[in-house]
């Protein structure tokens, strides 16, 4: 194990271990060495939302086949704000196990899924539910499947809201929202990202953080399927004559009726109407079972086993489906529609028995398979290049290219990029680190 690695572990349990009560001298020892920066707090004069982000405003344009993009007031983002929510959302040592990232579950391989059952947070802890894509996730008027968040920040919007669940979740990052902030005014990297990003002179916040990774969440969109193109493009050959009879049924109140809930409209569609519906997954006959979705957050009987209507689009690459992960193929969720659903008390009343035929359910499935569109760019994991020009000084990098800075003058030597993968927790970390295991020897008898 390489030292850096060791040496952001080793952070990361620091940070971990400053969110509960044993250890608050700990934490007052980290406030010490941070000085004044870790000191202020949320009450600046300048409200977070109302700082800018410097850097090119990014385009509010969506593939065909989505609607209008929604983008809460505020200032509008950038392509810096983008970038630093995009290396933030990669970022594991924001957790207490210092590995788990937005990304370790929202996969950008699995459309920002996974193919887990359940997901798998902080020392494997197995969480409930399914691990949702996050294609397209601009739209949702609440989220999780529950509708758990479904309060803007103040002045913000619901995804700026929602960062912080998964980061305090015992079954997913485990930290907390001071330890996060903490960790990045430590880290010289993150330190000159929210530089690069807000300007000088603004401090490192939570709020900005969460903005930022919003942000990035915003531009991952995705349409343009082969339905788009067919249904809103009005191209023929588009999609197969299979596909074409899977969309029949799909839409005819009388044979599939799928459209009552996963709603197309006449000039987009997000194949969902954003509403709360038991479809009798994991629940008994009597509809009690282990997660009652919708009901956690509301309490009314009527809302027991709903959960939020996904969106279908991509749905080929994010099996296994439903809240809880338990139907592993598009056929066996066909399947279990045309059987009726999962019968109980509190069934939505547009479930009923389809008595689809075998051909039914497979053009269903041919149907399905054509709402993959193209992934959106610059949104995997961010390249060791592009880290290592994070690492550089705005100064330096936005000289304008001239011929002469192109070809250094003799007897100068270019500036070769770093070789080594830069450790987002760089030189003050590790300094701080190399005293605390200083501190911690010395401790032992
Ligand atoms: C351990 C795996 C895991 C990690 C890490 C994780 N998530 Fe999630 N995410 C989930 C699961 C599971 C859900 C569904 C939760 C629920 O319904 O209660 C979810 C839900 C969401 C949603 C709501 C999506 C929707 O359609 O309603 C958003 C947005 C989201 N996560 C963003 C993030 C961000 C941002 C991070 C990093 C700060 C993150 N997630 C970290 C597993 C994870
Ligand atoms: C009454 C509303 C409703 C109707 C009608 C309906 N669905 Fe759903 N659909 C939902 C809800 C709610 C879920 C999530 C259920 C859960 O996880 O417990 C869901 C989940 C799904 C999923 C899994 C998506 C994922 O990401 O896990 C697929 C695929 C799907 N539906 C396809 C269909 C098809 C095909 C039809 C028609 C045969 C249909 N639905 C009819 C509400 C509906």
């Amino acid at each position: 194990m390489s030292r850096s690695h060791l040496v952001s572990i080793s952070l990361a349990i620091v940070l971990a271990l400053s969110g509960c009560g044993k250890s608050e001298k700990k934490a007052a020892d980290l406030d010490a060495a941070m000085g004044p920066a870790a000191k202020a707090d949320v009450a600046d004069a300048t409200p977070p939302q109302k700082v800018k982000s410097l850097g090119d405003s990014v385009p509010t344009d969506v593939p065909l086949g989505l609607p209008p993009l929604p983008v809460p007031n505020g200032p509008p983002p950038t392509d810096k704000l983008v970038h630093l929510g995009r290396r933030l959302f990669y970022e594991g040592n924001i957790a207490a196990d210092g590995i788990t990232s937005c990304g370790s579950c929202h996969t950008y391989d699995h459309a920002f899924a996974e193919t887990r059952q359940v997901a798998l947070g902080f020392s494997s802890t197995r969480g409930d539910r399914n691990t949702p894509s996050l294609l397209n996730v601009a739209y949702w008027t609440s989220l999780n499947w529950d509708g758990s968040v479904q309060t803007p920040d103040p002045g913000l919007g619901l995804l700026e809201a929602q960062v912080r669940f998964p980061l305090e979740d015992p079954a997913q990052m485990a930290t907390k929202v001071d330890s996060v902030e903490k960790s990045l005014n430590i880290s010289d990297q993150y330190h000159m990202l929210m530089t690069k990003t807000y300007g000088k002179n603004v401090p490192v916040k939570y709020a900005l953080a969460t903005r930022a990774i919003a942000a990035f969440e915003r531009t991952l969109l995705s349409g343009n399927s082969p339905f788009d193109r067919y249904f809103f493009g009005h191209d023929e050959n588009a999609i197969s004559s299979a596909a074409i009879r899977g969309w029949e049924i799909f839409k005819d109140p009388k044979k599939g009726n799928c459209i009552a809930c996963h709603a197309v409209g006449e000039k987009f569609g997000l194949f969902t109407d954003n509403e709360f519906h038991n479809t009798g997954v994991g629940l008994d006959s009597t509809g009690e079972g282990h997660d009652l979705g919708r009901f956690r957050v509301t309490n009314r009987p009527a809302d027991k086993g709903a959960f939020r209507t996904p969106s279908l689009r991509n749905v080929a690459l994010t099996p296994p489906y439903m809240h809880n992960g338990s139907l592993r193929s598009l056929r066996g969720v066909v399947d279990f529609y045309s059987e009726g659903g999962g019968q109980n008390p509190y069934l939505d009343p547009q479930i009923k028995k389809l008595n689809l035929s075998e051909k039914d359910r497979d053009d269903l499935v041919s149907f399905l398979n054509t709402l993959t569109g193209p992934m959106p760019v610059n949104t995997g994991h961010p390249t060791p290049q592009e880290e290592a020009a994070d690492a550089v000084e705005d100064d330096a990098t936005e000289k304008p290219a001239t011929p002469e800075a192109a070809t250094p003058a003799s007897g100068t030597t270019a500036p070769s990029a770093p070789v080594e993968k830069p450790s987002p927790f760089t030189k003050k970390d590790q300094k701080k680190d190399a005293k605390k295991d200083d501190k911690a020897e010395k401790k032992q008898p």
